[in-house]
């Protein structure tokens, strides 16, 4: 007997994604085209243009994605069409929603929609060696920055999460300010390789016992440093900047997994591809002897094959979602509260 597969698409934001995945979560393609280029000259992702993208695209990158693990628009053999409905663009994720119901209304396969919180934190499942429950994961995207303890697939218990900015955030208005461009993670990721993290001491936010993270101040600071003294290079700020972030979510990650008594820590979301981030959270994790799972790079930052293996435990424990669902640009992750 095959193993059942199904389509994923993942429209939220500003990526176009496609995947397609087994049951067994091995993921046959993944497709992703960014609009960066599109964005770019305007400092960050623009609803409008972002929405008209996807129109432009999802059929594309369908096509290849379907094309790339070895099945025809006509006859796809799949099983299932899964598809992010939130938080996001509203304008976005109904390109992508619409779509995925068109297809699997015309195939003749359920469709679900999935949470795309849910997506990143489904990433690390993705590769070879799986990570066992309960396990610590540090989300950190555009739009979020949590800490959550994963008792099991869809069980949830929220440790900390930022009573402000989300680290990407930080890093997107840090870089817009030091006129990085966008996206400015990864630009702000590659100048601090050029500069000296210790050359500005940046504050680090809500020390102590909470597992809650604040980045408003931080990016405060970066800009009345600035300001002060405008002839800085802009490589140490960057590096201090990301000293200073990475800093915070790694002590917090461990306080955590100290807490929780986890026996490894996961890195999930965009900024999860932060160069340094990886490198501290892994020594951390050595250091404390437990595992320390990094998804690949096109892993953590938004892809549609997440998306898929969430959707798979979504089939599988409450079912294809109803034909009317509707997008929800504010959909929120069922957690539990410590
Ligand atoms: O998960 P993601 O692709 O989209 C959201 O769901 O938000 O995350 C995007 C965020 C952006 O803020 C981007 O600047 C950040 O992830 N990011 C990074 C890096 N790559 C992407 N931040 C720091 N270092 C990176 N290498
Ligand atoms: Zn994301």
């Amino acid at each position: 007997m095959t193993t059942p597969v199904l389509l994923a698409l993942e429209t939220s934001c500003d990526e176009t994604a496609a995947a397609v995945v087994d049951e067994d979560l091995h993921v046959l393609s993944s497709v992703v085209s960014s609009q960066i280029d599109l964005h770019a000259s305007f400092g960050g992702v623009v609803p409008e243009i972002a929405g008209r993208a996807h129109v432009a695209l999802l059929e594309v990158v369908v096509a290849q994605a379907l094309h790339d693990a070895g099945r025809s628009w006509n006859d796809p053999q799949l099983d299932a069409v899964a598809v992010t409905c939130g938080p996001g663009l509203i304008g976005s994720l109904l390109v992508g929603l619409s779509g995925a119901k068109a297809m699997a209304f015309a195939w003749g396969v359920p469709f679900v929609g999935v949470n795309h919180m849910e997506g990143h934190l489904f990433a690390a499942q993705l590769e070879a060696e799986r990570v066992g429950f309960p396990h610590v994961t540090l989300l950190v995207s555009g739009g979020h920055t949590m800490l959550l303890l994963v008792r099991g697939p869809g069980d949830y218990v929220l440790l900390g999460a930022t009573i402000d900015d989300a680290a990407g955030e930080a890093y997107d208005k840090v870089a817009r300010y030091l006129g990085l461009g966008y996206p400015g993670g990864p630009a702000i990721d590659r100048l601090a390789k050029e500069g000296n993290p210790k050359a500005l001491r940046f504050p680090r936010a809500l020390p102590g016992d909470t597992l809650n993270f604040s980045f408003s101040g931080l990016k405060t600071s970066v800009v009345r440093t600035v300001e002060r003294e405008p002839e800085l290079s802009r490589a140490d700020i960057a590096a201090s900047f990301q000293a200073a972030a990475v800093d915070v979510l790694v002590k917090k990650a461990m306080r955590a997994v100290a807490l929780t008594g986890a026996t490894a820590l996961v890195l999930g979301g965009g900024v999860a591809a932060n160069s340094e981030l990886r490198r501290r959270a892994s020594e951390a994790c050595d250091e404390a002897g437990i595992r320390c799972a990094l998804p690949s790079l096109d892993m953590c930052t938004d892809n549609a094959a997440m998306i898929g293996a969430a959707g798979w435990h979504q089939l599988r424990h409450h079912g294809p979602s109803s034909w009317d669902l509707g997008a929800n640009p504010s959909l929120t992750l069922d957690v539990e509260p410590l």
